[in-house]
């Protein structure tokens, strides 16, 4: 049986998208058998990022209404040959998903699939409770600014009260992912810093990502930067890759612009 992981955040634009298409791939480099799901129904953009777009011919909806079956609606990636996906359906309608039917798609996905990677959308309505119902484990991705850790602690306090495992006494494992930290402004004390964000959230880190121009440059290629070999950002995306793996890898110093550039140049010699 595969692991349900979903990707949250509460607030939109963090980088949810970013953080699933970039550890589907590095997740499947390390030799798992992945299924990246979009479940922000009406507003796909991880088929965009994985350069998948246009190989969608049936989507998540579809594989519910049985209007195909799964292996129509899957599509294999073309560089990273462990990874599937499966995109979210275009309509305008998002409460188009059923539970019963997000249910049964999802146990098949997990009898197939090492992980299960669900990109949920934002806010936390009907689409977002969905992605979080199933979950095994919660990546939960925040920026280092207020309103994101804000909604953040929101969505924490929504997956333990509501997802299937809270409800039969368990507990979903969740981690948080700080991403697009700016060194020089947490530095000048004008960003929240790590430990600020997660004296907040009280749960443990898994992985800290730069602000990266060349990320929205590799989004509008449709080429997931973690395929890059000199980048910090793909870094640290392989070094959560790993650590979602169970590995323990130490952690990129991006405090401060000397400890960034080292890290970079460590990494790299
Ligand atoms: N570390 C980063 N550095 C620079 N830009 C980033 C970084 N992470 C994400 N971005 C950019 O931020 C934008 C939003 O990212 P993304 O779509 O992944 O967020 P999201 O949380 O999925 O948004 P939504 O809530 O709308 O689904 C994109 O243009 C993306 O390229
Ligand atoms: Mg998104």
């Amino acid at each position: 049986m595969g692991t349900i992981i979903t990707v949250t955040s509460g607030k939109g634009g963090v980088g949810k998208s970013t953080t699933t298409a970039n550890l589907a791939v590095g997740l499947a480099n390390l030799g798992k058998k992945v299924v990246a799901i979009d479940f922000d129904i009406g507003l796909r953009n991880l088929d965009m990022i994985l350069g998948l777009e246009n190989r969608i011919v049936y989507d998540v909806v579809d594989v519910m209404e049985e209007r195909c079956n799964l292996s129509q609606a899957l599509i294999n990636d073309k560089k990273a040959k462990n990874l599937y996906f499966l995109p979210a359906s275009q309509t305008k309608d998002k409460d188009v998903l059923e539970r019963d039917k997000v249910k049964k798609l999802l146990l098949s996905l997990k009898k197939q699939f090492d992980i299960v990677l669900l990109d949920s959308p934002a806010g936390i309505e009907s689409g977002f409770e969905h992605s979080i119902f199933l979950a095994d484990r919660a990546l939960i991705v925040s920026t280092p600014d207020v309103s994101s850790v804000r909604d953040a602690d929101r969505v924490i306090g929504i997956i333990d009260a509501k997802s299937e495992k809270a409800k039969n006494g368990e507990e979903v494992e969740k981690h948080v992912i700080i991403n697009r930290i700016k060194p020089e402004m947490v530095e000048a004390g004008n960003m929240l810093s790590t430990e600020d964000v997660l004296s907040i959230l009280a749960l443990p880190l898994i992985g800290v990502v730069p602000d990266d121009e060349d990320i929205i440059g590799s989004t509008n290629m449709g080429d997931p930067i973690i395929n890059k070999e000199k980048s910090i950002s793909a870094e640290s995306y392989r070094r959560i890759s790993r650590r979602v793996l169970g590995e323990e890898i130490e952690f990129l110093d991006l405090k401060a612009k000397k400890g960034f550039f080292k890290a970079i140049k460590s990494i790299f010699k």
